[in-house]
């Protein structure tokens, strides 16, 4: 086994927290704010808590503008936060609402399936490039999960 799937399998988590929000814009800046303060505890420069807070945003928002568009308000965001001892910090965005039919094509940057709207496409690209890795699962009329993972410098 190579040094790097050791040490994945040796992690284990020691900070963890669940959240559920209302799926509306104005929990999106308290979303952010959790996750900075999660994030905290690793010791972070003040650019990767930024690019954290970025990325959790961004998740967040597409579940309040995209999953659940057609649900009239209605519609819950779970957010879980784990740190592991190898110094990574995840972060699982989930919602239960209209998933995608083709997720490759979501990932796209500049694919937006809201052209109409004043969404840039770039939600995933940024979630992505602030991160060290984005992973998305999704179903139509099921839901979709982002799970965020971000390796920082400081050791718990
Ligand atoms: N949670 C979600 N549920 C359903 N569809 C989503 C979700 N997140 C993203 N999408 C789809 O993926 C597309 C690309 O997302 P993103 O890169 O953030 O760009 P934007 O939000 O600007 O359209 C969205 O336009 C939408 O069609
Ligand atoms: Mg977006």
């Amino acid at each position: 086994m190579s040094a790097v799937k050791e040490r994945k399998k040796a992690a284990k988590a020691v900070e963890s927290f669940t959240l559920t929000l209302a799926a509306k814009s104005s929990n999106e800046g308290f979303a952010r704010t959790i996750a900075a303060a999660f994030a905290a505890r690793l010791d972070p420069t003040v650019e990767e808590l930024a690019d954290i807070k970025t990325a959790v945003s961004e998740a967040v928002t597409n579940c309040v503008v995209h999953a659940y568009k057609n649900s009239r308000g209605k519609g819950e965001i779970r957010i879980k936060g784990q740190i592991f001892d190898d110094g990574r910090v995840v972060f699982e965005i989930k919602d239960k609402g209209c998933g995608m039919e083709d997720v490759e094509k979501c990932l796209q940057p500049l694919y937006t399936g809201d052209p109409e709207g004043e969404r840039s496409g770039m939600g995933f690209t940024v979630m992505e490039s602030f991160c060290d890795k984005l992973k998305v699962r999704s179903k139509p009329e099921k839901g979709t999960t982002v799970v965020l993972t971000k390796r920082l410098g400081g050791n718990v």
